[in-house]
């Protein structure tokens, strides 16, 4: 965007019922734009729009989608536009994440891995790119992770599926520019919400690395604001990240392994686990 304006500006934001992604409606609402929230979970979207709209003075919409299924996520956009108007901002924040070892994990929760943080981002993407190039001006927002720029025990899939959204929105980034469209990629680390329930990080780390989905929300709207390419969160942790990467790997994981760093998802207790991959499994919505 070119403006760095957000008063009534029309932000869709994708997995947006609960955590990181409600908390940036919220960001956005309070800075003047109309948030329309989608989410699998319909009736929690509703619930979180309303109570949203009803504790802030901006408009705010909840709808249904699914975005692994692009007819799903193209009457999201058509009902959220025939509601409130064209789109400036899609964010791409729809994304799950099991923990334990690829070997024990099943082929279908790697396929609905892949399906909502890959093509859960390309179907968004699509959608948004096709009419913001058309206009001459919009922005895309995509949540990757840190887990783009690490690769942890633990999480095979799921790094490999935010590895994608790194490269894929940094290339969209490059191919939409030029178009006087936006693009941002937002690396979260260890935030406070159900997906990361029961992960573990050492004490020492967690001024680091662990913040608020607030803290994120903040993050995007800065980001929305200056065109950033890139946003990592904390920054400090990207610090330490892209400072350990100057290490060759044997000595980068004896490092982590002596600092106990390297078990933050395999060291994640099973119980505390259980209600979040339950919910992610289909079984509760
Ligand atoms: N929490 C963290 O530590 C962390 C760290 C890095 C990146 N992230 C990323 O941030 C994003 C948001 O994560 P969060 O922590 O807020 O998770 P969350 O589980 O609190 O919220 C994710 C939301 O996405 C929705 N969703 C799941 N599948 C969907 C689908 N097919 N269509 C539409 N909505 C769907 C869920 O119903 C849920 O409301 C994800 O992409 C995640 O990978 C989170």
């Amino acid at each position: 965007m070119t403006t760095s304006s957000l008063q009534g500006r029309v932000v869709l934001i994708t997995g947006a019922a609960r955590g990181i992604g409600l908390a940036t409606a919220e960001a956005f609402a309070a800075a003047g734009a109309t948030v329309t929230i989608g989410d699998i979970d319909g009736d929690l979207s509703k619930s979180s729009a309303a109570a949203l709209a009803a504790r802030s003075s901006a408009k705010v919409i909840g709808l249904r989608v699914d975005v692994t299924d692009r007819e799903s996520f193209a009457a999201f956009f058509a009902e959220a536009e025939a509601l409130v108007g064209a789109a400036d901002i899609l964010i791409n924040n729809a994304g799950i994440m099991p923990t334990g070892y690829f070997v024990d994990e099943s082929p279908e929760l790697t396929d609905r891995q892949i399906d909502i943080n890959v093509r859960g981002v390309t179907n968004g993407s699509h959608l948004a790119a096709t009419r913001f190039v058309n206009r001459g001006k919009g922005h895309i927002v995509n949540i990757a992770s840190v887990a783009a720029i690490t690769a942890e025990p633990g999480l095979a899939t799921y790094t490999g599926t935010k590895h994608f959204v790194l490269g894929f929105t940094d290339a969209l980034r490059r191919e939409l520019h030029p178009h006087g469209v936006g693009v941002t990629v937002v690396l979260p680390g260890f935030i406070n919400t159900e997906l990361s329930e029961g992960t573990v990080v050492p004490r020492w780390a967690h001024a680091l690395a662990c913040r608020e989905p607030e803290d994120v929300a903040a993050g995007i709207v800065a980001a929305v604001r200056a065109d950033s390419s890139r946003a990592t969160i904390p920054a400090s942790l990207g610090i330490l990240i892209k400072t350990m990467s100057l290490l060759p790997a044997r000595a980068r994981h004896a490092v982590q392994h002596a600092l106990h760093f390297d078990t933050t998802m395999t060291g994640a207790d099973p119980e505390q686990r259980a209600a979040y991959h339950r919910r992610i499994s289909g079984t509760d919505h």
